[in-house]
């Protein structure tokens, strides 16, 4: 919708609509059984979106084909790549691995159960800044405690620690810390909160919201001209970040989606699979109202 400027007295028009991922007629089955069956889906620069849905609906295969770790049955994954200055559009499905690779020098995936490798804290959120970038040690050192610190770990505590020595609420944390750590252009989350107790998950709502509205860094890797806008995707059964982050919500039931649209209308959508999900969700993290 169009604004005005009281200061100027001009109406400013919205920036046009950019594509940074166009899903079109994507199916997958597994052992023959179907599940997804023809999904179709815009997802726009600066966005935020939920997917959600019940458990083993698709969410994370739906997921996994939009950061290209799974290959469809049929249809087109197109993402924008950032590495090009006209960010075009390009198709992911048959992409060669080094031009994978390209396209996800600026995304960020925190995963359903984490997938920290091998080693300690601060190998695992180091690893991608050391490869990618040409900062120094020092410099990348204080990156990582800073992306700790966000996700309200403390540095000297946790840095030294093995991937082993952590909880499962410590590994989502450091997961998450991992991902931001780059300054990615889109960010994708896999139940971001799972797991995690009700103060610490209010942090990672904040933290979810507050990166995604936090420009990006002119001359973050793969951000090209003026590409500072970010790109937020999420799975998640947190009702209370879906009520405090208010996002695009994409509702999959049957491998189909029933229902795409504002989180203020989903709460009310005529769509019985959204309303049973909504009377089952479980209030992951009860909070007493701000
Ligand atoms: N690699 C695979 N091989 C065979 N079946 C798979 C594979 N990956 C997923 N599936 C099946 O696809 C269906 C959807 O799985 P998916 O992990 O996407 O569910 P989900 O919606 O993310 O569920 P949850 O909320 O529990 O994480 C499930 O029935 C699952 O068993
Ligand atoms: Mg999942």
């Amino acid at each position: 919708m169009p604004t005005i400027d009281s200061e100027l007295g001009l109406i400013k028009q919205p920036a046009p609509a950019a594509p940074e991922i166009v899903v079109t007629g994507l199916t997958k089955s597994f052992n023959s059984r179907p599940v997804l069956r023809g999904l179709n889906v815009t997802i726009n620069r600066a966005e935020i979106v939920a997917i959600v849905g019940h458990s083993g609906c698709g969410k994370t295969v739906f997921l996994d084909h939009m950061t290209g770790l799974m290959q469809p049955d049929h249809g087109s994954i197109r993402v924008a790549d950032h590495s090009r200055p006209d960010r075009a559009m390009i198709e992911l499905v048959g992409l060669d691995h080094d031009h994978l690779d390209q396209i996800r020098l600026h995304w960020a995936i925190v995963f359903q159960h984490n997938a920290l490798f091998t080693g300690t804290v601060y190998e695992n959120c180091a690893l991608w800044l050391r490869e990618h970038t040409t900062l120094l040690e020092r410099k990348i050192k204080q990156r990582v405690r800073e992306a700790l610190s966000a996700v309200r770990l403390d540095p000297d505590e946790v840095m030294t620690k093995p991937r082993e020595a952590l909880s499962g609420g410590m590994a989502k944390r450091v997961a998450i810390a991992r991902a931001i750590a780059p300054d990615p252009g889109v960010i994708f989350y896999d139940e971001p909160t799972t797991g995690l107790d009700p103060v610490v998950s209010g942090h990672i709502h904040e933290l979810i919201f507050n990166t995604h509205n936090r420009p990006r860094a002119v001359g973050a890797v793969g951000a090209v001209g003026d590409a500072t806008a970010r790109t937020t995707v999420m799975i998640t059964h947190d009702r209370e970040l879906l009520r405090r982050i208010s996002p695009r919500v994409i509702m999959l039931d049957g491998g189909i989606i029933v229902f795409d649209g504002p989180y203020e209308r989903f709460l009310y959508a005529d769509v019985p699979a959204a309303r049973l999900y909504l009377e089952h969700m479980p209030v992951l993290h009860d909070r007493p109202p701000d």
